[in-house]
């Protein structure tokens, strides 16, 4: 299996800790209704990957215990006030999504948010994802993805898409996460596809939903 490594950035990774935890509150007014919906009824430990500065933390319960798959070392303190803040009991491990050192068949719930776009291997992780889950484990996510061929959406997406993954540390604003998910045999997988609008135009439209192993 290949082991894919994170590439920390001293410039990049500060900046966008500071990005990401200035916009957690945004992210609620975008995202939180669906958060809610999808991590409704999650079990008291919770597997996140790619957490960033922790803006879904506000979304579990008080004594989840988390583990946060967090390569990017330069969010790791921003996750500690969020957990500090939310009563949050915070695993943090630094490590890639598609390299996960978990147990197989050993977690009943999964999280990603806005994360599949960047990883470098998506396929990887998700099979990482389906590895670690429980038979009956569940997996939640809402991703930002390719908008249609030919749109303006997607027009602006492929001009962006440099400035953007270089700003956004392999952030890939024409990914089809929803393709990818589709293709990569879950058992059951509920995709809803979505826009939400905001000034963040080559991150429309999004898909939310559940897949179990
Ligand atoms: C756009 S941020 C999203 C953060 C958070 N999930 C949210 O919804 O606000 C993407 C996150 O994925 C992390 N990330 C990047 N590559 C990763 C990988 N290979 N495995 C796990 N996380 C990764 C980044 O460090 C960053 O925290």
């Amino acid at each position: 299996m290949e082991n894919p490594s994170f590439e920390n950035n001293a410039v990049r990774g500060p900046i966008n800790a500071w990005v990401f935890r200035a916009l957690n509150g945004y992210m609620d007014y975008l995202f939180g209704k669906s958060k809610r919906e999808l991590f409704k009824n999650h079990p008291n430990t919770v597997v996140e990957i790619g957490p960033g500065s922790g803006a879904n933390m506000r979304y579990l319960k008080k004594n989840t215990k988390l583990i946060a798959i967090e390569p990017n070392v330069h969010m790791h303190k921003n996750l500690k006030i969020s957990a500090q803040k939310y009563g949050i009991d915070l695993e943090i491990k630094t490590l890639a999504g598609e390299a996960l050192d978990l147990p197989d068949n050993s977690y009943d719930f999964v999280i990603s948010t806005l994360v599949l776009c960047t990883v470098k291997n998506p396929v990887q992780c998700v099979n990482q994802i389906k590895r670690i889950l429980k038979p009956s484990g569940k997996f939640v996510f809402i991703e930002h993805v390719k908008a249609q061929e030919n749109s303006l959406l997607a027009f602006i997406q492929n001009v962006m898409h440099r400035p953007w993954h270089w700003f956004f540390e392999g952030c890939h604003t024409n990914r089809d996460t929803k393709a990818l998910l589709e293709m990569s045999g879950f058992s059951s997988l509920k995709v809803q596809a979505y826009k939400s609008y905001s000034p963040f135009i080559p991150i429309i439209p999004q898909i939310r939903g559940t897949a179990y192993k």
